[in-house]
């Protein structure tokens, strides 16, 4: 397990990172918390002990013996700042070695993951906006703040993400640098729109058709592709679980329910995002039904012992109508999913190569869901195609390994 020093700053979301600390060690990493003299004033010295099970270190001047900015920072395979203020933000850029933490910052190699916390005027300033480029130009993965709920009655960007997701980033970004993969940000300056999760059609008021898409392997994608550095916004339909837990920290989201809504979601992120990449993980519905009746149909309804008639027709087909929307400009990069369950003697290739051509986008991720297999599942076996038929078979990975393996596959300079 790994040595990760928790920083923490003067900001009233200090108190969550309690239980992102309870994350960590439960994990079980080795967590020397670094709180600034203002966090001490959220959350005091002995909550940040007993949690992590040893001494806080707290100032450059106790033990200098033990030269403790030093020694933290050379041990730390990765430093985490939660929450960050923008007053660390000014001084972390600038490399200002004011006090412990921004000395363990200045000394570790390890890599570094950033969530600042604050109200929205002070994130959108361009002087913290002009710092957190720095930081990224530099390597550490800053997380974009979440929206929603502020310190007082306002809401709006800039509260801390959610403690579990802060740690799954940090598990990211562990994992990455003990498998020697693009330890430094490869996606630094891309600008990323992913669609996860499955569509759900309505027939009445309380019924839908939809799918089982848990929305696992987009999620992985979107964490992958800020730990190296992207930015990204995520288009989510119905995926399986608590979504606050589930959405990775740092990302933009924007919530849809049908096919219709997806469409037109993707579209506007398209044309005002311009994004660098589009993935369309997202299980979107092939029919829906025709119409949707207000209300619930009730047996009573219907004639005796009859049932109802559900009348489907074809929804648009996103990836197809965003290709056709690209025309002959090499932006955005598209990349499809394919769901197949290939017939006996069929390859999974053979029908995601005809897919791909199909479909016209320049990636084509093909599963084999046959018997109902990867959706929800831990694990994944992808096939990644290219535009030129060239395949990168993984069998039995993690659907973060795959996510990977995607990210390695697509080019930018086609
Ligand atoms: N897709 C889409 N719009 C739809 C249906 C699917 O954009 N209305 C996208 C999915 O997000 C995925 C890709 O198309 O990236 C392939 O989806 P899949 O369901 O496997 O293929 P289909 O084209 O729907 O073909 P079929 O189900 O007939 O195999």
């Amino acid at each position: 397990m790994a040595d990760i020093v928790l920083g923490v700053t003067g900001g009233i979301a200090a108190y969550k990172a309690v239980s992102l600390l309870r994350e960590l060690t439960e994990s079980g990493h080795d967590v020397t918390v670094v709180p600034t003299a203002s966090a001490l004033r959220f959350v005091g010295e002995p909550t940040w002990a007993a949690l992590s099970g040893k001494p806080v270190a707290r100032e450059l001047w106790e033990s200098p013996h033990e030269v403790p900015h030093v020694e933290l920072g050379q041990r730390a395979d990765l430093v985490i700042v939660a929450p960050a203020t923008a007053d660390f933000l000014a001084r972390a850029s600038h490399g200002i070695a004011s006090d412990l933490l921004t000395n363990v910052l200045l000394t570790t190699r390890g890599r570094v993951v950033i969530a600042p916390a604050m109200h929205t005027e002070m994130w959108l300033h361009p002087a913290t906006q002009a710092n957190v480029r720095l930081l990224r130009e530099r390597g550490a993965v800053v997380l974009d703040p979440a929206d929603g709920r502020l310190t007082g009655s306002d809401s709006g960007a800039g509260r801390l993400p959610e403690p579990r997701a802060i740690a799954e980033a940090a598990q990211t970004t562990l994992a990455m640098a003990s498998s020697g993969r693009a330890t430094r940000s490869d996606l630094h300056g891309r600008h990323v729109v992913i669609s996860i999760g499955g569509t759900q059609e309505p027939w009445d008021d309380v019924r839908f058709l939809g799918n089982k898409s848990s929305g696992r392997q987009g999620f992985a994608l979107a964490r992958t592709a800020i730990a190296r550095g992207a930015t990204v916004t995520a288009v989510v339909g119905h995926v399986d679980g608590d979504l606050d837990v589930g959405v990775p920290a740092g990302c933009a989201v924007r919530r849809v329910g049908t096919a219709e809504e997806l469409r037109s979601v993707m579209h506007e992120l398209v044309a005002q995002e311009n994004p660098d990449v589009v993935v369309m993980a997202a299980a979107v519905a092939d029919f829906r039904p025709v119409t949707s009746h207000p209300g619930k149909i009730t047996k009573e309804s219907l004639a005796d012992g009859a049932a109802p008639e559900l009348i489907l027709e074809r929804t648009t087909d996103v990836l197809a109508e965003l290709v056709a929307k690209r025309g002959s400009s090499s932006t955005p990069v598209i990349v499809g999913f394919a769901a197949e369950t290939p017939a006996e003697g069929e390859s999974l290739t053979t029908r995601a190569l005809a897919k791909l051509a199909r479909k016209g986008c320049d990636y084509l991720v093909a599963n084999d869901v046959s018997d109902g297999a990867v959706f929800g599942d831990e694990e994944t076996t992808v096939a990644i195609i290219d535009a030129n038929g060239d395949c990168d078979l993984r069998e039995s990975v993690s659907k973060e390994i795959a996510a990977h393996a995607i990210w390695d596959a697509v080019r930018f300079d086609r």
